[in-house]
């Protein structure tokens, strides 16, 4: 027999119309993590979101079809042989061809996957060497608590890492720094040589400098083979600026591509992955999707009151629950891929957010009182109802009206919870149940929570908005207006989706929109993550002593 999933609320409602039971949907319970896990499975493999809330919370199994392409970069020309870092985009491999004690030689080599990579992928900012949580879920599936001691450490990390995969059949794991990046196991094993190609030398200068206003580099990384080899040997010269003659290939005339530029295009290539569709080499597999925004890890719960979602911790974790989790980890990954319902939850979350991410920030606008391009309350209040309309109108029947003798100031709501329920579970009520894994049943749970949220919210301001064109007093408007901007904010606070963090206004050609990302701190406060628009010509403010953000 299959299981219809139903909203409890539909059952109260069941009898639409004039015998309709006094019931309304509640407000979330203020430690209610839905939002959270609809905003992780949503954001999977984006790197704006993942660059917003970089500590994350989801470990996902994923694929890398086969004939993907990927970049690594050295300035030797020997090739991996065992685990190893590689790049999806040239431009990031290109930035790790130089070092010290091999000036003038920069190799890249590009390979395409033989066969369907499964690796791990570990969500937000994972690959941040920063230890306040970017590395958690790792710490917390390798060693079953936070290990602060690690965070930099990421030779030692990755050869744990692979002894652990080694063990669930997987290739090797997927992380995000300022790019994403693919941390593989056996380079001689599922990938082919495309080419090999001794390119031109990078300019070792002129450097990102390090200070305020500036992307900083990790100087003291001991990372050796990786990632910042290369700045961080440079970075350790006194004076960054003093160019230094490398051997250039014969012949050649000019400039070569500088430090700087280098690590820039690097943020630029990253950077196209910013938004949906994200990094689409990397499939998801959301029937596996471990979250640790799971209520039912409690010892999170209560160290998460009251602190935003940038500061969540899941090092904070209980030894109790973290075996649960290492439970859930070893089911998922044992199980053959493919399993479950089949359902694109991404692009359920996402559905929801095209639906609403727009509208939502209308409606801040409308209700926004400084915005005052309307005459008087009355019309703006006319402008908000018809939105607000506009947003229900799929749920309104022909009896969703309140009734003639309602006395409007007994507060009666309940003729609108047809239209809030209806609403509510307008994208979850058709799923079957019985086909979907524990983990889809919590991401179902997820979107219905979201989406309930939203549609209670949009219920409570038509409350007033549905008869208010014929109200006379503008100061009871006012408060209705008021009201609307409370309920409008709350909801967007809540839901917190990333969408809403923009450069306004947008940056022109020439600039770019960037929040700080680890190792490029663009200020003094690693917390700040407003975003900037940064100039493409000049992204590091080398030139002039100039900042290099141009607001
Ligand atoms: C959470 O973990 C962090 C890092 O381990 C620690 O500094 C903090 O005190 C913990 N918070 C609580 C409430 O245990
Ligand atoms: C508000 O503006 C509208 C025009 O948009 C006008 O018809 C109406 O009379 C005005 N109401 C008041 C109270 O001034």
């Amino acid at each position: 027999m299959r299981v219809r999933t139903t909203l409890s609320l539909l059952v109260l409602f069941s009898g639409v119309g004039s015998s309709c039971p006094q019931a309304t949907v509640d407000p979330p319970h203020p430690d209610a993590t839905d939002h959270l896990i609809f905003n992780s499975v949503l954001a999977l493999l984006e790197r704006w979101p993942n660059t917003l809330y970089r500590n994350g919370h989801t470990i996902v199994p994923a694929t890398i079809p086969p004939g993907t392409l990927l970049y690594h970069g050295s300035p030797y020309p020997a090739l991996p042989t065992n685990r190893e870092w590689l790049a999806f985009d040239f431009e990031h491999a290109y930035l790790f061809t130089f070092a010290t004690d091999a000036p003038g030689a920069a190799y890249v080599t590009t390979y395409a996957t033989s066969r369907a990579l499964r690796v791990a992928y570990f969500d937000g900012s994972s690959a941040a060497k920063l230890d306040d949580g970017p590395m958690d879920t790792q710490d917390i599936l390798l060693w079953g608590e936070g290990r602060p001691d690690m965070y930099r450490k990421d030779i030692e990390r990755l050869a744990e890492l692979c002894k652990w995969a080694r063990e669930y059949g997987v290739d090797g794991f997927v992380r995000m720094e300022y790019h994403f990046e693919f941390m593989l196991c056996d380079f001689t094993d599922g990938l082919d040589v495309v080419s090999t190609r001794r390119l031109l030398p990078r300019d070792p200068y002129p450097l990102p400098p390090n200070g305020r206003g500036r992307p900083r580099t990790d100087t003291s990384s001991d990372a050796a083979q990786h990632a910042f080899t290369a700045s961080s040997a440079a970075a350790r010269e006194e004076t960054p600026q003093e160019p230094r003659p490398i051997p250039r290939p014969e012949g050649w005339k000019g400039s070569l591509p500088s430090a700087s530029m280098t690590y820039f295009e690097a943020i630029v290539a990253a950077a196209r992955h910013n938004r949906a569709p994200g990094e689409t080499r990397v499939r998801p597999d959301y029937a596996g999707l471990i979250t640790f925004y799971d209520r039912a890890f409690e010892s999170l719960v209560e160290v998460r009151r009251g602190v935003p979602r940038l500061r969540h911790r899941v090092a904070n974790i209980s030894s109790a629950d973290a075996s649960r989790a290492h439970a859930e980890i070893a089911q998922v990954f044992r199980r053959a891929p493919g399993g479950g319902s089949g359902v694109n939850w991404g692009s359920v979350a996402r559905g929801v957010v095209d639906t609403y991410a727009e509208r939502l920030d209308l409606l801040r606008f409308l209700v926004d009182p400084t915005r005052s391009m309307y005459r008087n309350v009355t019309e703006r209040a006319g402008v908000v109802r018809a939105q607000l309309l506009t947003m229900l109108t799929a749920y309104i029947s022909l009896e969703d009206v309140p009734s003639l003798d309602r006395d409007t100031d007994a507060g009666d709501r309940v003729w609108a919870a047809p239209i809030v329920a209806r609403c509510a579970e307008s994208q979850t009520a058709h799923f079957l149940l019985d086909t979907m894994t524990p983990q889809e049943r919590r991401i179902r749970d997820a979107v219905q929570g979201t989406q309930t949220e939203i549609c209670r919210r949009l219920g409570t301001m038509w409350l007033d908005a549905f008869d208010i064109q014929v109200w006379t007093d503008e100061d009871k408007i006012s408060k209705a207006l008021g009201r609307w901007r409370r309920e409008v904010g709350e909801l967007m606070a809540w839901l917190g989706w990333p969408e809403w963090v923009r450069c306004e206004p947008a940056c022109g050609v020439g600039s770019m929109c960037y929040v700080a990302t680890w190792p490029f701190w663009l200020g003094d406060d690693p917390t700040d993550l407003s975003p900037r628009c940064i100039s493409r010509s000049d992204p590091f403010g080398m030139n002039e002593g100039s900042l290099a953000v141009v607001d």
